[in-house]
């Protein structure tokens, strides 16, 4: 008996995916070891700058992502699974396109908006400005501690969401009604894209 064909996300969708996932985990790695870590200064500034470098790459891949979605059909959930559950499933992969913009947009304004005035060079090579009317304030500083308030309690919120988020995937994979080769290149044929 041939093996029941499942529908899954698109290519880009899955690479857009997993790529994101690879760089957000780093990113909460760097943040965190940046700012709990007792490490010499001279790594700390490391650090920063590479924390900006793929935070900036998130920023620039979400745009792109969103794009997508908006413009690619997602493989609609199995009619097995209560409608509730399915709002639920939607509303939390909003939430986590929230994050994708609030966390990368959070970080940015925070850069451009401190007092220290700290250039971001991505990746040791290009130079990424701050966003201007932030930078050109003349009291820079409560716009700042705003913003660092809501990027770093922000990014304590995605990683509860995002475990949640890692739960369900896996839930429903061994329920089975729900395949996590359905975010992945192979495993079964591909029936719908667009
Ligand atoms: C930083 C990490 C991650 C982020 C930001 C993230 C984000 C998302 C988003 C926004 C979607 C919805 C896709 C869309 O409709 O366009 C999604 C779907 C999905 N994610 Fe993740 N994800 C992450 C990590 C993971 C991990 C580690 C797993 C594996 C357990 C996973 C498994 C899935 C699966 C299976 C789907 C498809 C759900 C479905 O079939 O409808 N994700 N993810
Ligand atoms: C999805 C994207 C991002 C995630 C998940 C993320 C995550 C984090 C985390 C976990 C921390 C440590 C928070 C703490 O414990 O205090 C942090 C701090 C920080 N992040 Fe991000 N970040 C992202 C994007 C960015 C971007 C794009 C920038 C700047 C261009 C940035 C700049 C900063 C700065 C300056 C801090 C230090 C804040 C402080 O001193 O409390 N982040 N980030």
């Amino acid at each position: 008996m041939s093996k029941p064909s499942i529908e899954r996300y698109d290519a880009v969708a899955v690479v857009l995916h997993w790529a994101m996932a690879i760089g957000i985990f780093a990113l909460i790695g760097v943040g965190l070891a940046m700012k709990h870590a007792d490490l010499p200064k001279m790594r700390v500034f490391q650090l920063f700058q590479l924390h900006k470098s793929i935070g900036v790459l998130i920023l620039l891949l979400a745009v792109l992502r969103l794009a997508w979605r908006l413009t690619h059909r997602a493989p609609p959930l199995p009619e097995t699974m209560p409608a509730l559950e399915r709002k639920a499933a939607h509303a939390g992969h909003v939430l986590l396109y929230l994050f994708l913009f609030v966390l990368p947009l959070s970080g940015w304004a925070y850069a451009s908006s401190s007092p220290l005035n700290i250039p971001t060079v991505l990746f040791g090579l290009v130079h990424w400005p701050h966003i201007p009317f932030l930078a050109d304030l003349a009291d820079k500083a409560p716009v700042a501690a705003a913003f660092k308030l809501v990027h770093d309690y922000g990014a304590y919120a995605f990683i509860a969401v995002l475990a949640i988020h890692i739960g369900a995937a896996l839930r429903h994979a061994f329920k089975g009604d729900v395949p996590l080769s359905r975010m992945s290149l192979s495993g079964g044929r591909q029936e719908s894209s667009k």
